[in-house]
């Protein structure tokens, strides 16, 4: 079995909500990979943990000396695609199981992303997925927050760059322009150089 059906079959068995497309998945993988020794990877926004065992997995993390941080205060917010009848409950003890469960470490922050850009450092990212919370307002505070963060061979990514995520197109066309952009798989955005 492959690492990448691992990782499906470990969330689809556990009955969880699935964030991200296959290629998706895959084109995570392919950017976890390509993370140098003794690197440092930010997510902003994990969820039930698909993304962050994805890049955990690919990187080797605990192997090659990776960071993982997180930031996500797990509280229910209201986001553009659920537009929301409930509201998401995050679950930060069943975050934590399901990245134990690949025997990997994650740095928790557990603050909204607009209070945690002083914990990061300017220029010290080697990846960067912005994935919290979907809204054009947040999304674009998130790009412009933590754009610099990224060192300047870095990679700076996020998630849901497709029309169910009017936002999230808008926010990342009018910052960067649509020409920079480079979409992957179903709707991971990446743009190379910040
Ligand atoms: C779509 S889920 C992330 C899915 C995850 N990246 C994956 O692929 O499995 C969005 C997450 O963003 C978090 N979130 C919402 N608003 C946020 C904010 N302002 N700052 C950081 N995280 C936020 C939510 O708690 C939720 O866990």
């Amino acid at each position: 079995m492959t690492k990448i059906q691992r990782i499906l079959e470990y969330f689809q068995k556990k009955g969880l909500r699935r964030y991200l497309t296959r290629d998706d998945l895959i084109q995570l993988f392919v950017l976890g990979q390509n993370v140098p020794e003794n690197g440092y990877i930010l997510e902003i926004g994990s969820g039930t943990g698909w993304s962050t065992v994805a890049f955990g997995v690919a990187s080797k993390a605990p192997e090659r000396n990776i960071r993982l941080i997180s930031i996500d205060p797990f509280e229910s917010y209201l986001d553009e695609y659920d537009t929301l009848k409930e509201g998401w409950k995050g679950d930060y003890k069943l975050f934590k199981e399901n990245i134990s469960a690949f025997g990997l470490k994650v740095e928790s922050i557990l603050k909204k992303s607009s209070e945690a850009v002083g914990d990061i450092q300017d220029y010290s990212l080697d990846l960067l997925f912005i994935d919290g919370c979907h809204t054009y307002s947040v999304v674009r505070a998130d790009i412009l927050q933590y754009r610099s963060k990224v060192k300047a061979d870095g990679t700076l990514c996020g998630h849901d760059y497709w029309a169910t995520h009017p936002g999230v197109v808008k926010a990342v066309n009018e910052i960067f322009g649509r020409d920079r952009i480079r979409v992957l798989g179903t709707s991971v955005w990446v743009v190379k150089q910040v």
